[in-house]
C-alpha cells in the first residue's frame, strides 16, 4: 500500500516509524515531514493545512490511504475532501473534528448527554462574562472557544486574573477569531490522565493511559507548552477507573456523536481529571496527542496499518489490539526560550551516540549537509521503554545524555511528578 501521513512533528515521526514496520506498507510518504521523518518516509513539501494541494498530490500519486494527524487540516475538512476523491483517509470528518475545534460544541455535547465535566457557561458578550466571574468567584477557568494550540486556557487563582484573561481574549484579539467566544468553567482538582482511543464510528478501543507535562519548567512551573514529555501507562489510571471511564465517558461520547449525526472515526483524545467526584472530561481532541503518541507507538504491538484500516472500515470490534508489558517515556528536548522566543539553526551533536534501544523522534529539525539543526520549539523526543515507569524514565534520560546543542532545554522531572 502507498500511504501518506499528513503533518511534520514528533507525533507524525512516531506514526511513520510504526507504519514503516508494517509489511503491508510498501511506500510511505509524509507531508511536510521533517529532518528525522526523512529516515523512514519520503517527505513531500506540502503544508499540512493546504487541503487542496494535499488532495491533488494524493490523487496524482495514487495514494491508497492517507492519515491526517494534526488538528488544523482535520478542522478544515481534509478527510472529507480526500473521501470525495475516493481516497481512504484515517481521521474524523469536519463535522466530527468539531469536538476539538469548538469548546462551546464539546461542552454542550457533554451537557446534553450527561457526560461528566466541569460546570460552565459560554459567552460572546464581554460584560456578561465579567459579571459571571464576579458571581462565581475564583479559582475559575477561562478558555478561548477555538483552536489555540493548547495555549488558550487560563486557570485563574483570582477573579482579577480571570477577568484580565477575558479582556485579553475578547478585546485584545490574542487568539483571533478563536477568542471571540469564551467558555468559563468551574476549576476541577485531581490528577490528570490522558486516554487516546481508536474509534471507527461505533466501537471505541482505548490505548494505554498516558500523561503529558504541559508546563515548561520543573515542578510544573512556567508557561504552558505543547508538551515537554510524556509517559504511558499512568499509575493513576487503575482498572476500576478505566472501567468507569469506559461506562461514563468513552462509550457515551461515541454514542452522542453518532446520535448527533457526527460519527467519530479516528483517534479520540480524552483529557481527563480524576476528581474527588470521579473522572471528568477536561478536553477532547480529535487526533493523536503530541508527545503522548511517541511512547504509545513504542508500546504498541499490533500493526498500526491494520488498526487504521479497521477504523476506516468500521471493523474495530473484530481486531485485537495488544501492548507490550512495562512502560515507555518520551523526554522532549526543546530550544532554549521555548515556548517564548528562541534561536533556530544550531547544529545538534551526539545523535549518533544514542543507544540503539532508544528512539529519537524528531519534532523540529532540518537535515542540511549531513547535520541536523534545531528548527522549532520542541526539537527532539527521546523515547525509551522499560520494565516499569521508573525504569523507562531512567532509560529515556540516559539515552538523551549524548545529545547537545546551544541553549538546549529540557525538564529534569518527566515521569517523576505524576501525582498532582
Ligand atoms: P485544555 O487546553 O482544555 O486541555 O486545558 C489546558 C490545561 O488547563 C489542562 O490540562 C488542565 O491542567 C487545565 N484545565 C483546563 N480546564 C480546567 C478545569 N476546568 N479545572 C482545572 N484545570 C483545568
Ligand atoms: N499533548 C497535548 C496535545 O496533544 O494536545
Amino acid at each position: 500500500m502507498k500511504v501518506l501521513v499528513v503533518g511534520g512533528g514528533g507525533r507524525e515521526h512516531a506514526i511513520c516509524w510504526k507504519l514503516a514496520q508494517s509489511p503491508r506498507v510498501t511506500e510511505l510518504y509524509c507531508a511536510p515531514g521533517n529532518g528525522g521523518i526523512a529516515q523512514v518516509a519520503t517527505c513531500v513539501p506540502i503544508a499540512a493545512t493546504d487541503v487542496e494541494a494535499m488532495v491533488r498530490w494524493a490523487k496524482e500519486q495514487a495514494m491508497d490511504f492517507v492519515v491526517v494527524a494534526p488538528d488544523d487540516p482535520l478542522a478544515l475538512g481534509m478527510v472529507d475532501a480526500l473521501e470525495a476523491e475516493g481516497i481512504r483517509a484515517f481521521g474524523p470528518r469536519k463535522n466530527a473534528a468539531i469536538i476539538e475545534a469548538s469548546k462551546a460544541f464539546s461542552k454542550e455535547l457533554m451537557r446534553k448527554y450527561h457526560i461528566p465535566t466541569a460546570k460552565y457557561q459560554t459567552f460572546t458578550d464581554e460584560q456578561a462574562a465579567l459579571a459571571y466571574i464576579d458571581r462565581e468567584g475564583a479559582p475559575i477557568v477561562v478558555k478561548a472557544d477555538g483552536l489555540a494550540l493548547g495555549k488558550g486556557v487560563t486557570v485563574a487563582a483570582t477573579a482579577e486574573e480571570a477577568k484580565a484573561a477575558v479582556r485579553d481574549m475578547m478585546e485584545g484579539g490574542k487568539f483571533g477569531a478563536s477568542g471571540r467566544t469564551v467558555v468559563i468553567e468551574e476549576c476541577m482538582t485531581g490528577p490528570e490522565v490522558t486516554v487516546l482511543a481508536f474509534a471507527d464510528g461505533k466501537t471505541v478501543v482505548p490505548m494505554l493511559s498516558s500523561q503529558d507535562h504541559k508546563r515548561a519548567y520543573d515542578g510544573n512551573q512556567g508557561p504552558n507548552t505543547g508538551g515537554m514529555g510524556a509517559f504511558c501507562p499512568s499509575p493513576n489510571y487503575t482498572p476500576e477507573i478505566a472501567e468507569r471511564c469506559m461506562r461514563e465517558i468513552f462509550l457515551p461520547t461515541m454514542e452522542a456523536m453518532r446520535a448527533e449525526g457526527r460519527p467519530f472515526q479516528g483517534v479520540l483524545y480524552f483529557g481527563l481529571m480524576l476528581t474527588p467526584d470521579g473522572p471528568k472530561v477536561v478536553e477532547y481532541n480529535a487526533r493523536f496527542g503530541d508527545p503522548e503518541t511517541q511512547p504509545l507507538m513504542m508500546m504498541l504491538e499490533t500493526d498500526l496499518m491494520d488498526i487504521f484500516e479497521a477504523c476506516v472500515d468500521g471493523t474495530l470490534d473484530r481486531l485485537t489490539i495488544t501492548w507490550k508489558p512495562g512502560a515507555a517515556c518520551c523526554l522532549v528536548l526543546a530550544s532554549g526560550g521555548y515556548p517564548l522566543s528562541y534561536q533556530k539553526g544550531y547544529p545538534i551533536s551526539g545523535l549518533d551516540q544514542v543507544p540503539e534501544w532508544a528512539t529519537v523522534f524528531h519534532a523540529g529539525t532540518r537535515l542540511e549537509d549531513g547535520v541536523y539543526t534545531n528548527q522549532g520549539g520542541r526539537v527532539l523526543g527521546v523515547t525509551a521503554t522499560g520494565r516499569d515507569l521508573a525504569d523507562a524514565v531512567a532509560r529515556a534520560y540516559e539515552a538523551a545524555r549524548p545529545i547537545h546543542w546551544t541553549d538546549m532545554h529540557f525538564r529534569t522531572d518527566i515521569g517523576k511528578v505524576w501525582v498532582d
